[in-house]
C-alpha cells in the first residue's frame, strides 16, 4: 500500500488512510494512561474524520445527497447523546454504539451479496467467488450477532428488561442447534447450493440475530460490560471481514485494531474478577441475591456512625486510603471526596486512593471519575501497590464500593466471588464504609466486611456523607 501512495501520482485516498491508521494507533496508545487518555480520545476521533475524507475520496462513491444525509444525522445523534450521557450511563451508551456498528456491518454484508449476484450472476449466490463469499458470510453472521446481543446489553443496563439472568430450559442445546444451522447454511451456499431468493442467507441473519439475543439473554446485568467488550471484538473481526470482502483497508485494519483490542480488554476484565470468559458467557452470575442480609432478611450486628465521628476518625489519623467504588460514581461523590482529601492533607495526614481494576462498572471507571475531579495522578495506587501498605494504614475509607472490597473473596472458597483479587481494607487499623444501606453491590451477595469489630458504618449517599465530613473536619 505504501509502495502505491509513493509512486508518481499515487492516490491520495491510501495516503489519508494510513495517516487515519496512525493517529487511531497513537490514539489508542494514549488513551492507556489517564493523564492522556482524553487526548488520546481527540487524535483517535481526528483519525476517524480523517478516515471517513479518504472514503468519500474514493471512486464509485454515489449517492451524495444520501451520503450528506447519514452524515448530518450522525453527526447530530452523536453530538446530543455525548453531551447528555450521564458517567454512570456510558456502558449502555458503547453498547449502543457497538451494537449500531455490528448491525452496520451485517447489512453492509447483505448489501454487498446483492451486489455480487448483480454483477455476476443474476440470482445467484453460489456463483461469487469463495474469497469474498467467505469473508460476507462471516462478517453478516457475527455482524448480526453483535447489533442483536448488544441491544439486549443495552436494554438490560438501561433498567428495560430485568438485568437478572433470563434464560430458558435447555438454553445450551437451543443455542448449540442454532450455530450448528448457521453453519450449515453458510456452508451450504459456500459449496455451491443456488440461494436464488436469498432466502437462505436472510434466514442467517434472522438466526444469527436471535442467537444474539439468547446468548446474551442469561447473563446478568453485572457481567454487561464484559459481554459489551466482546461483542465489541466481534463487531470489530466482522468490519475486518467486511473490509476483504470490499478491498477496503480503512475498514481491515480500524476492524482488526477493535477486535484485538476488544478481545484484551475482555481477557483482562475476566481476570481482574478472576473469571473465564466462558463462566462470564454462561455461569448465569450477577442474579438474585443471596446470604446474609443480602437474601436472609436477617439483619447481622455491625457498627453505625455519622459524618462527625467519622470527621474524627479522619483527622486524626497519620495515613488514610480512600477505596472508591461504583456507589461512588452513581453518587458522583468525586468532587466531594476531593474536599474531604483536601482537608485532610491541609492537616497532614497522608491520603491515597486505592484502585481496583473492576470498580464501578467500566474498565478505568474510577480513574476517570478521580481525574475529573483534578485528583493528583500519582496519588492513585493500583490494587498491588496498596494492599501491601493496608495493615500500616490508620483508616481505609470505602466510598460506594462493595464487592472489590468483599473477605469472602479471599476467605470462603464457595463465594461466588472467590479467588477475585480484593482491596483488602480489612487489613487497616480501622474502616468506615460510606453506602447507603448493607444492600449488596454487583454480584449480589453479603460481605463480611461490613460485620467485622474495625469497621464502622456510614449509612448515607456518598456525596452527601462526603461533604458532611469534609464540612466536619474544617470545623475540628
Ligand atoms: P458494587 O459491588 O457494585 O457495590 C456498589 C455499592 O455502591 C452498592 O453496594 C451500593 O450500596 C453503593 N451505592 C450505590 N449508590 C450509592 C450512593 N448514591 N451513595 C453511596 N453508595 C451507593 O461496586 P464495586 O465494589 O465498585 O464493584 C464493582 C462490581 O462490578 C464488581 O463485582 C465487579 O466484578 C463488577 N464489574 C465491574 C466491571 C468493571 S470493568 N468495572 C465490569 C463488570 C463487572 P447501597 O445500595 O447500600 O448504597
Amino acid at each position: 500500500m505504501l509502495l502505491a501512495v509513493l509512486q508518481p501520482g499515487g492516490d491520495a485516498a491510501t495516503a489519508l488512510y494510513i495517516v487515519a491508521f496512525s493517529l487511531f494507533i497513537i490514539g489508542i496508545k494514549r488513551g492507556t494512561h489517564p493523564t492522556t487518555a482524553k487526548q488520546g480520545n481527540l487524535i483517535a476521533a481526528a483519525g476517524m474524520a480523517v478516515a471517513v475524507a479518504a472514503t468519500l475520496l474514493l471512486d464509485g462513491m454515489g449517492n451524495w445527497g444520501l451520503i450528506a444525509l447519514g452524515l448530518g444525522v450522525g453527526t447530530a445523534v452523536g453530538v446530543i447523546a455525548s453531551i447528555r450521557v450521564q458517567m454512570t450511563e456510558m456502558p449502555q451508551m458503547v453498547a449502543l454504539y457497538n451494537g449500531v456498528g455490528g448491525g452496520a456491518v451485517a447489512l453492509i454484508a447483505w448489501s454487498e451479496i446483492r451486489n455480487e449476484i448483480a454483477e455476476i450472476d443474476a440470482g445467484h449466490i453460489s456463483s461469487v467467488p469463495l474469497d469474498i463469499l467467505i469473508p460476507i458470510l462471516f462478517a453478516a453472521v457475527v455482524g448480526s450477532v453483535s447489533f442483536w446481543g448488544s441491544n439486549i446489553a443495552f436494554a438490560k443496563l438501561q433498567d428495560l428488561i430485568p438485568t437478572k439472568p433470563l434464560a430458558v430450559p435447555g438454553q445450551q442445546v437451543i443455542n448449540g442447534v442454532l450455530l450448528i444451522g448457521i453453519l450449515a447454511a453458510c456452508v451450504s451456499i459456500a459449496v455451491g447450493n443456488d440461494d436464488p431468493s436469498q432466502l437462505t442467507f436472510i434466514g442467517i441473519l434472522v438466526a444469527a440475530g436471535l442467537l444474539g439475543n439468547l446468548v446474551v439473554l442469561p447473563i446478568g446485568g453485572a457481567d454487561m460490560p464484559v459481554v459489551i467488550s466482546l461483542l465489541n471484538a466481534f463487531t470489530g473481526l466482522s468490519a475486518a471481514a467486511a473490509g476483504f470482502a470490499l478491498d477496503n483497508v480503512a475498514l481491515i485494519v480500524a476492524g482488526t485494531l477493535v477486535g484485538s483490542s476488544g478481545t484484551i480488554l475482555t481477557m483482562e476484565m475476566a481476570t481482574a474478577m478472576n473469571r473465564s470468559v466462558a463462566n462470564v458467557l454462561f455461569a448465569g452470575f450477577g442474579g438474585a441475591p443471596s446470604g446474609g442480609a443480602a437474601g436472609s432478611g436477617e439483619e447481622r450486628p455491625h457498627v453505625s456512625i455519622g459524618a462527625q465521628d467519622a470527621a474524627i476518625k479522619l483527622a486524626y489519623a497519620d495515613t488514610v486510603v480512600i477505596v472508591p467504588g461504583y456507589g461512588l460514581a452513581v453518587a458522583q461523590a468525586q468532587h466531594a471526596i476531593k474536599e474531604v482529601a483536601d482537608e485532610l492533607e491541609k492537616r497532614g495526614v497522608t491520603v491515597n486512593y486505592a484502585i481496583h481494576p473492576v470498580a464501578g462498572r467500566m474498565p478505568g471507571h474510577m480513574n476517570v471519575l478521580l481525574a475529573e475531579a483534578d485528583v493528583p495522578y500519582e496519588n492513585l495506587k493500583e490494587m498491588e501497590e496498596i494492599n501491601p501498605e493496608m495493615g500500616r494504614t490508620d483508616v481505609a475509607v470505602v466510598v460506594g464500593a462493595n464487592d472489590v472490597t468483599n473477605p469472602a473473596a479471599k476467605n470462603d472458597p464457595d463465594s461466588p466471588i472467590a479467588g477475585m483479587p480484593i482491596i483488602e481494607v480489612n487489613e487497616a487499623q480501622q474502616v468506615i464504609v460510606i453506602k447507603r444501606s448493607l444492600s449488596p453491590g454487583f454480584a449480589g451477595i453479603d460481605n463480611d466486611l461490613f460485620y467485622e469489630p474495625n469497621t464502622s458504618m456510614l449509612f448515607a449517599d456518598a456525596k452527601q456523607a462526603a461533604a458532611d465530613i469534609a464540612a466536619e473536619i474544617g470545623n475540628l
